[in-house]
């Protein structure tokens, strides 16, 4: 067992786990955060993205270990302040970008990613940036709307239908 300690969602937390424990099994069974959804536990569907130091990770493929000393944010993270929906969260309810849900925690945090390092994303480059991101349920037509909302551009107008 190793001590592991990092801060999550702006909080200091330690905890012993296993060398083989992954960070997605650490934020879901340590810390409770269960948002961080896992789909495929193969690096496949995306459901278990997080930020660590502010790079988007799916949690499934690292291990908690390896997270030592980072600064982690999750789902549970991504809110305001006030813990009303973020700008993201708020186009993602609005534009009708998830039925069951389970995909929509790594839809936000990949997201988020996208738009920090592209404010004003086109069509294409958003169905490029969140090819790892698997939605059985949408059909990815109002997630793109989303997505183009929530960095303020125009969804009639880049989006047919
Ligand atoms: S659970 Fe990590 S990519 Fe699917
Ligand atoms: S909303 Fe159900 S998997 Fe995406």
């Amino acid at each position: 067992m190793t001590q592991v300690s990092m801060t999550v969602n702006g909080e200091a937390v330690s905890a012993e786990v296993e060398g083989r424990t992954l960070l997605s099994d650490f934020l879901r069974g340590n810390l409770r955060l269960t948002g961080t959804h896992i789909g495929c536990d193969t690096s496949q569907c995306g459901a278990c993205l997080v930020h660590v130091d502010g790079e988007v990770v799916k949690s499934c493929t690292m291990f908690a270990a390896e997270a030592a000393g980072t600064e982690v944010t999750t789902i549970e993270g991504m809110a305001n302040p006030d813990g009303s929906l973020s700008a993201i969260q708020q186009a993602f309810q609005d534009q009708h970008g998830l039925q069951c849900g389970f995909c929509t925690p790594g839809m936000v945090m990949a997201t988020a990613s996208l738009l920090k390092e592209n404010p004003k994303p086109s069509v294409a480059e958003i169905r490029d940036y969140l090819e790892g991101n698997i939605c059985r349920c949408t059909g990815y037509h109002n997630i793109i709307k989303a997505v183009l909302a929530a960095s303020g551009q125009d969804v009639d107008a880049m989006v047919a239908g």
